[in-house]
Parts: structure tokens; sequence; C-alpha cells
């Protein structure tokens, strides 16, 4: 491949929860360069968030979109990029980065959880969050049971249905 005419100043990689975009963008004012964030590089292109392109489009699609992005972004910003947390799963962008400088921002589990917190705007957490809060609801539900006297069903129902129904049992 042609060497590109400009080359980021530094590119970060790691997972979500780690910091790119954060670290990104102090790093890019502290070094008075810009900032390059190939998520939203890959929001701008499709014209949608990214959580929609995974529902609308899928994943492949995706990161058809994201492999574009960030080899077009790898030739052309000259200060600060973050790659997506997946991109370097994209053998072609793993070609691309060579001879580049990448900094793997590393993060254990935990810190890697609180970051995201609810996972919002993370598509590949969805299933996550849902798993757990599945696995909170098998766990209490038998006990919010045990200590209940009456129960309401609130599936389907807003929240000044609900409270209609409360007190009709008080
Ligand atoms: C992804 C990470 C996200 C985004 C997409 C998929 C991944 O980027 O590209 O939701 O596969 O880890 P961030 O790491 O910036 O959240």
């Amino acid at each position: 491949a042609a060497t590109p005419a400009v080359r980021p100043l530094v590119v970060l990689v790691g997972p979500m929860g780690a910091g790119k975009t954060t670290v990104g963008r102090m790093l890019a004012q502290a070094a008075g360069v810009g900032f390059r964030d190939t998520d939203a590089d890959v929001e701008t292109r499709a014209g949608k968030p990214v959580s929609e392109i995974f529902v609308d489009d899928g994943e492949a699609a995706f990161r058809e979109l994201e492999r574009d992005a960030v080899v077009t972004a790898l030739g052309e910003h000259d200060g600060v990029l973050a790659l997506g947390g997946g991109a370097v799963m994209t053998p072609a962008i793993r070609d691309a980065l060579a001879d580049h400088r990448v900094v793997f921002l590393q993060v254990g589990l935990a810190d890697a959880v609180k970051r995201v917190g609810m996972g919002t705007g993370r598509p590949l957490l969805l299933g996550n969050v849902r798993a757990r809060v599945k696995q909170l609801l098998d766990e209490r539900t038998p006990v919010y049971e045990s200590v209940a006297t009456h129960v309401v069903d609130t599936d389907g129902r807003d929240a000044a249905d609900v409270a209609a129904l409360v007190r009709e049992l008080l």
C-alpha cells in the first residue's frame, strides 16, 4: 500500500470502557492536535448511530463501514485517532495499523463494566445487560412473591395505570 500523506500522532485501541474517546480528547487538547473517533466517522457515513447500524444492517455491515472509516482516517488524520473496540478484529484494519503508533488502553473487567454503565449505545452489551437482568429476576422473583400480599402486573402498562391498579388494592 502507498504511504499515507499524513499519519495520526497516535492511534488508540482497546476495549469498550477503556476510555479511548475520553482519553483521546484530553490527549489531543494537551498536544494541540485534532481528535478523531472512527465510531463517529462511521455514524457520519451511515447517517445514524452505531446502535442503529447494528439493528438495521447487522454487525457485518458495521464492520465494513468501520474498515473504510479507519483506513481513510489513518491516511488523512494527523492528530489523535481512537478506534472502536472491535476494530482490531478486522484483518484489513490490523494490516492498515502496521507502522503506525498504536497505544492499547488496557482495562480490567471491573472498571470496564463500571465505565460502560448501562451499555447505552453499545449494541454488543445489550445481550449482557439483558442476561444480567434475567438473572436478577430469576433470583429475586420468589423473594418478592414471598413478602408480597398483592401482585400487580406492570407489563405493557404505563406508570399512571400501575399507580391506579395499586390504589384499587388499598
Ligand atoms: C465495539 C465497540 C464500540 C463500537 C461498537 C462495537 C466493539 O466502540 O465500535 O459498538 O466491538 O467492541 P467503543 O469501544 O468506542 O465503545
